[in-house]
């Protein structure tokens, strides 16, 4: 084993909350490499890192029970770190290090150019990173991916300007900012190169992305997409999370003329309800959702559409309620994401909670609303049984010679085959549940 091997220091990360902080939390291990080897439990960890969510109460919640089972480790190994990034961070995290002697350092999303000083200063002091520098930050993202896989998120756009009622995002990530477009191009070749064949790109207003391209100009969503059709060997592209307002004619015309773009897009409307839509600043009316959807369809009739949901939202009527069912109705999802409203300290909606649904009335319209969604994904992937579809590879299933992976589509398929399998595989589709698909290799 060589030296540098021996010296390094063990790391534990644990993840929650959306993909940009899986690709984040990647990023921060690929960034201490040469110092510290990731481990897979906290007991065997010299520092464990907490990524953390904080866009409902629950998520955020979570935390202060793993930081609990620290604060017991820490009694055996006196030597142990802790290191809590993310939003819950961002938007706690001088309280939270203060009140709790049990982490060493709080470090914000936008500061994670710091992580490796913040690794190699906690022995001696306790450090709080919380500015927002997202061109500090971008400029680490420029170093090389280190952890391959066929498919890969990759960031690039962060923060959000949209400020809806409801949501701490704009607080957590701070203000709008795109990436280069070469550095992208870049990272994605280099993904490519070690065998990647599927890229998601990752914002939380991705298509509002806005970055400048070698000459300076400015390129839209759809832009970059043209020029990373040009990566020879990127065979699939997906982008999320998407806000209806920036779904403009060029990005929805690609969905029809693209080779590389999935059949797929997450456009998260919220309510159908107009009244609610303009509670929460939205700033589009249920038509204008159902017309993207019209075009949208009209370039490809057979994209899988998703969305978001937030049941419950202060004021939120049984008869908003209805116009939200109406709306799932008349668009027909592929898949869905419902949530009941949580209140998040310093949003505007936690000021106007006066009219708050109650508890039983938000959990009956949540049941009534996924069992709406559940059936329409049964039935959109009812569609595919019996047809043969190519299926990229992403893991081993539960059983023996069971594999799993996903369609152009993004659905999840499970198969069966005792050959050695391609990365990206016929099968034939021969069952479909609401959340997967069974299938056979031909
Ligand atoms: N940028 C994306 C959403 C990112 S947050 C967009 O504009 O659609 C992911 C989802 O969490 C949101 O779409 C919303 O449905 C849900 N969410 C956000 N804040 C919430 C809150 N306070 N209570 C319940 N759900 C919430
Ligand atoms: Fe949050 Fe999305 Fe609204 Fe931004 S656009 S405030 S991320 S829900
Ligand atoms: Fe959660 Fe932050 Fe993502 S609040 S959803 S981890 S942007």
């Amino acid at each position: 084993m060589d030296q540098n091997k021996k010296l390094q220091q063990k790391i534990y990360v644990k993840t929650f909350g959306c993909q940009m902080n899986n690709y984040d939390s990647e990023r921060l291990i690929e960034s201490v490499d040469k110092t510290h080897k990731r481990v897979l439990s906290p007991e065997e960890a010299d520092a464990v890192v907490f990524n953390t969510c904080h866009i409902r109460e629950k998520a955020a919640e979570k935390i202060y029970s793993e930081i609990g089972k620290i604060k017991k480790l820490k009694e055996v190994n006196k030597n142990l770190k802790l290191i809590v990034v993310g939003c819950v961070a961002q938007a706690e995290g001088k309280a939270m290090i203060q009140r709790q002697p049990t982490i060493d350092a709080v470090v914000g999303p936008q500061m994670y150019h710091k992580f490796s000083s913040v690794l190699n200063n906690i022995k001696s002091k306790r450090i709080i990173e919380l500015d927002f520098d997202s061109h500090r930050k971008f400029q680490l993202l420029k170093e090389k991916r280190k952890i391959f896989s066929l498919s890969a998120f990759v960031t690039i756009q962060e923060g959000c300007d949209k400020f809806c009622s409801f949501c701490v995002v704009p607080f957590t990530r701070g203000s709008e900012s795109s990436r280069n477009v070469n550095d992208i191009k870049l990272e994605i070749k280099n993904l490519v190169f070690n065998g990647c064949k599927e890229v998601i790109l990752l914002g939380q207003n991705v298509n509002a992305y806005h970055g400048l391209d070698k000459k300076g100009k400015e390129n839209n969503l759809a832009d970059l997409i043209l020029e990373l059709e040009k990566i020879d060997g990127l065979e699939r592209l997906s982008y999320t999370t998407s806000h209806p307002i920036d779904m403009n004619d060029s990005l929805i015309k690609l969905h029809g003329k693209s080779k590389i773009l999935n059949s797929y897009l997450h456009l998260p409307v919220q309510s159908g309800s107009n009244k609610v839509l303009s509670s929460m600043n939205r700033k589009y009316s249920k038509e204008d959702y159902l017309k993207i959807i019209e075009k949208l369809r009209k370039a490809n009739p057979n994209i899988a559409l998703s969305s978001d949901f937030i049941i419950g939202y202060p004021g939120e009527t049984d008869k908003d309620f209805q116009a939200t069912l109406n709306l799932v109705k008349e668009v027909g999802f592929a898949q869905a994401y419902s949530f009941k409203y949580s209140s998040r300290p310093g949003t505007k909606s936690s000021r106007q909670e006066n009219n708050e649904v109650c508890l039983k009335e938000k959990d009956n319209r949540l049941k009534e609303l996924q069992a709406l969604l559940n059936f329409q994904q049964k039935e959109f992937n009812s569609k595919f049984i019996s047809k043969t579809l190519e299926v990229l590879v992403k893991g081993k299933g539960k059983i023996k010679n069971q594999f799993r992976g996903t369609t152009k589509w993004m659905q999840v398929v499970n198969f069966n085959s005792t050959k050695k399998i391609k990365d990206i595989e016929k099968v034939k589709i021969i069952k479909a549940s609401d959340n997967s698909l069974l299938g056979e290799v031909l």
